[in-house]
């Protein structure tokens, strides 16, 4: 279970980012790439920062797929499954993805993975494409991705 942000950190966060001329989408993009998410304690002082209502503060995150208001889970997995990639396979890449991970799509976190459909990552000429924790990768192949895919587990493992 997440810790919410301390009023102060969510401030301090909010006066890194909201630089002279940032706008409301520079800003929440640059948030969730320091931190992996949008915190919603951020929202109130993003609302003072930009003289704007809270209300359009959260619209904007919540209106936006890409923006998360939750941690990401450890692993995140996001597939093309737009015309060029499906025509090179995608969806079979998607039924062989689901049965290695144990995990369903567009479904949430489940055991630390998280799968998501996107709709092209513009690499339409290297389809099948994907991101495994916001990298792309193209060309891929069941092999590649269970090759891929552990090594990002490997590389996010938590060791106490
Ligand atoms: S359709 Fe998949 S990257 Fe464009």
């Amino acid at each position: 279970m997440r810790q919410p942000l301390s009023a102060v950190a969510a401030e301090e966060l909010v006066r890194r980012h909201a630089v002279q001329g940032a706008t409301l989408m520079s800003i929440l993009h640059a948030i969730q790439d320091e931190t992996g998410f949008v915190p919603p304690e951020t929202v109130e002082p993003l609302a003072r920062a930009l003289s704007l209502s809270r209300a359009e503060v959260h619209g904007t995150i919540t209106y936006y797929h890409h923006f998360r208001s939750e941690p990401p889970a450890r692993v995140t997995v996001q597939l093309c499954r737009a015309e060029a990639c499906r025509s090179m396979g995608t969806e079979a890449l998607k039924d062989h993805i689901e049965g290695h991970t144990g995990c369903r799509f567009d479904s949430g976190h489940a055991e630390d993975t998280e799968l998501e459909s996107v709709y092209c990552l513009g690499q339409c000429a290297l389809s099948p494409s994907m991101t495994i924790n916001g990298e792309i990768h193209a060309r891929m192949t069941p092999q590649k991705f269970d090759r891929l895919f552990s090594a990002a587990k490997d590389k996010t493992e938590v060791t106490a």
